[in-house]
This record gives structure tokens, sequence and C-alpha cells, in this order.
């Protein structure tokens, strides 16, 4: 008996939904790709790796499915003296190995169940975040848990690291921070009972060196996160579980606009109660692009939700939170300032025009002062990225655009890439991938940062579609144990 080809636009059937067909269908395979055809130009002196985390379910979904529920693929281009290797691997979660060894899905997603439900387990699927951090990349969850660590050029997860947040019986969320001047890696963990968050410090070799519990007002559902040199900012949003869902096993969410955005303001390794709050108006935010002090201030540039509206203006809390749930983004760059001496805040719209989010920046310079960051056109509708954008986050202008059609491309996060020798924040390049439907071809794209209005300076093909996915990052070779 021959065997049935599956439909790779539809591996799973039609049954799922549009967020497992089509464009966003998952890969069936890992490959490692050399010698790819490139059209212009790799730079000789663009040497790391870009990596692309995302979910790639690898069998058919218990139920209903969400698209933060597939299992986390990274996806790896490795630059190294002109050329390039594409690499992408499944992570190594305790969840895929059950299901490898079971031969089929074994987890229930959010639409079925809550994280922690006995009943209905869910998998830590890693699929949110990647970041650079001692030597590997660390693979995060949104819902928190423990990070995997991964060879940033093999892709082997190297382990799962439970001790890394000290056996705290929960873990990391989606977004941490690495401070790359001092190596130390900053995260925070969020769970619905008392105190509700807790924030930790874990330095270059892996030791958690600080771990301490902040007491938010309720239960919360926060995202991202802030570093300066000397601070970290926590995020109390006024988004939160419905009690009466979260009672019966069920995921839903509430945003409720009686309640401020509070952002907290504490030293590195500061006590629980060194913490500062600064009340802001009601939003949610899921990305922070950076933070810095300037004198007194603390200042965080964000990508800020803009909460839909009634006819007479206010709030509607109800379709704001169905927004957030499904990634319906209408997001704006956003400046907030925190006075640490007179206690004033400042909060201001950058650019009133522009719907941008999952941004990208020289992340070298993570808690310090940038200027340029690069963030993603995005569709309101669906989670759709339909091009790269340049902005001078002092002004909030846009200074650089890029697409290949705004209506048929879909494009990944996009990170800035130093030259080996640079010097300044702005000498490097962009990377991303493009999915570009109406020539039916995936391309990794290089940009001189300098220019994103002059297109690739590099296009490499890739044989297939790669399916969007979450967050990305850019690790020198400094930063790779193996390279
Ligand atoms: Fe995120």
């Amino acid at each position: 008996m021959s065997a049935v080809l599956k439909d790779p636009e539809a591996p799973f059937g039609h049954h799922h939904g549009p967020m497992l067909t089509g464009v966003y269908a998952p890969l069936a395979e890992e490959e490692t790709l050399t010698d790819l055809p490139v059209e212009g130009k790799i730079p000789a002196d663009l040497n790391g790796v870009y990596l692309r985390n995302g979910p790639n379910p690898r069998f058919e979904p218990k139920g209903a499915y969400h698209y933060f529920d597939g299992d986390g693929m990274l996806h790896a281009a490795v630059f190294r003296a002109g050329q390039l290797t594409y690499r992408s691997r499944w992570i190594r979660t305790e969840g895929w190995l059950e299901n490898e060894a079971a031969g089929r899905e074994t987890h229930w997603g959010v639409m079925a169940t809550v994280k922690g439900n006995p009943k209905k387990p869910m998998s830590n699927v890693a699929n949110t975040d990647v970041i650079g951090h001692g030597g590997n990349a660390v693979a995060t969850w949104y819902l928190a848990g423990v990070p995997y660590l991964v060879d940033p050029v093999t892709l082997e997860t190297v382990r799962g690291a439970p001790e890394y947040v000290g056996g705290s019986g929960n873990g990391m969320s989606a977004h941490c921070k690495v401070d790359e001047v001092t190596g130390e890696l900053m995260f925070f963990d969020y769970f619905a009972e008392p105190p509700y968050m807790r924030y930790g410090v874990i330095t270059d070799d892996g030791e958690l060196v600080h771990h301490v519990p902040i007491e938010l007002p309720g239960d919360r559902l926060p995202h991202d996160m802030g570093i300066t040199e000397h601070y970290s900012i926590l995020h109390d949003l006024p988004v939160y579980h419905d009690e009466a869902a979260l009672k019966a096993g069920r995921h839903k969410i509430r945003f409720d606009a009686s309640l401020p955005a509070r952002f907290g303001v504490i030293p590195r390794r500061g006590a629980p109660e060194s913490i500062r709050w600064f009340e802001f108006s009601p939003c949610f935010l899921y990305h922070v692009v950076n933070c810095w002090e300037e004198g007194d201030e603390v200042v965080m540039v964000a990508c800020r939700y803009m909460p839909a509206e009634h006819s007479d203006g206010t709030i509607d809390e109800q379709r704001t939170a169905k927004m957030i749930a499904h990634l319906m983004m209408d997001a704006r760059l956003w400046r907030y300032r925190m006075n640490l001496k007179t206690g004033e805040t400042h909060e201001e719209c950058l650019n009133p025009d522009l719907n941008v989010e999952f941004p990208g920046y020289d992340s070298s310079r993570t808690g310090r002062k940038t200027r340029w960051g690069y963030l993603v056109d995005h569709d309101p509708n669906t989670l759709r990225w339909t091009g790269i954008r340049k902005f001078d986050t002092d002004t909030g202008e846009c200074v650089g655009a890029w697409t290949d059609g705004h209506d048929h491309c879909w494009y990944t996060e996009p990170w800035f890439a130093p030259a080996d020798d640079a010097t300044t924040e702005y000498h490097g390049y962009v990377i991303v991938f493009v999915w570009n439907d109406e020539a039916r071809e995936e391309q990794l794209q290089v940009f001189d940062a300098r220019d994103l209005n002059a297109g690739p300076m590099a296009r490499i093909t890739l044989p297939h579609r790669i399916p969007p996915g979450f967050h990305a990052c850019w690790m020198k070779p400094g930063q790779i144990a193996t390279w």
C-alpha cells in the first residue's frame, strides 16, 4: 500500500481553523541547508546567528488550536564569513518528548485548559521568545515555565534548566532581558496566587543570585519587562483572568479600564520593598523596545496597545480583551518617563499613525540609551506582518521602510546584527525572513541598517515556506559557546 501524502498546506486537515493551514501550516521536517541561491552578496563582516522561535505543532492538536499552542521550533540563519547555513529544529521540551514517545499529541491547548490543570495537562512548548545568555540560546514560553537552553548553531537542546530558576515551582516568563555588558539575565514569573509575581537575576554562568517576590494587587497577565543599567521595570497591567472561567479551568482574559497601568522600578538586585510603582493610563502592552536612565528618570519605549473604544469614546473592555487574546494588534510606539527623585510621570505617543510591533534593536545596548528601533507593520486583523520599518525613537519618525508587497508578504521580527567592527549603533545589518505569497517564495533578507529604503543587499532563497512565528534575536560569535 502506498503512503498517503499529507497536504503541506493543511497537514492536519482544515477543521482546526486558519492558523494551521496555508501560510501558517507547520513544517513536518527538521532541516539543515547550505549553498542556497543568493541574489546580491552576503557581507563578509556579518558573523553570528539570527534565531527565530515560533509554534510548529508536531502532531495534530487535541481539541481546538490556538496559535500560542504549537511546539516551539527554532529557525537559525548562521552567517559565517559570507556563507549561510539555515537550520530548523524542534526544542526538545518535556512535552515534545512525551508526544514523541506516544506518537501523538498528549497535551491540551489554551482554548481547552489552564496551566496546572492535572486533568487536562498543558505543555510548556517554549515557543515564544529566544535570547542569548551564557553561551546558549534560551527559549521561553509566554505562560512562564522552565526555560530551555539550546545550542544556537546546532539547535540541539542542551537541557531544560529547572535549577536555572531556583526550583521556584514556577519558572520564567517569555520575556527576560540580558545585559550584554555584565552578562546578567533579568526575568520575572507570574502566577494566579499571591504574591502573583517573582523577579530574579541569573549570572552569565547560570547562577541564580537574586529571586524575590513582587506583590501585585491581584492576578495579572504581564508579558514583558525592561532593564536599565541599574534597575528593572516590571509591569502591572489591567489584564487578568476572568475569575469564573479560571475556576472552571478555562483561559479567558479581562481588560479592566478602571485600573491604571503601573510600572515598578526595582534596583537590579533590590529587595522587594525597594520597588517603586508609577501609574499611567490604562493599557496593555506586549513588547518593550528598550529602557535606559536619563538623569533622575527611567525611560521606557514600548509598543502600547490602543484600547478599543465605544462610539462615545469610552474604553470597550470586551473588545480590547478579545484583541489582546488573539494578537489583533493596534499598537503605537510610546515613551514612558518615571522620575525617581520627584515621582513625576510622563507618557507620550511617539508616532500616532503607524501600527507597529515586534521590535528589534542593537541588543548589545539593552538597558543603555538607544536611538534606532526596527519594527514590523502590523495587519490589525490577523497575525500578519506586512513590512519592516526603522524608527528614530527619539522623535518617533519612521526613517526607513521596506516591503516586497504589503498585501501578500509575511515578515518575521527583524533584528539588528552589528558589523564585526561596529562601534556605532547603526553600523550593521537588519535580518528578516519573508514569505512572498504571490511569488510563492521564502527568502532570508539582509539590509544595510543605515538605509532600509534601499531594499535588501542580499536575498537568500529557501526551498520552502517558513511558517510565521513570534520572536527572534541576534547572537554574536562572542555570545556563542560553540562558535
Ligand atoms: Fe512576546
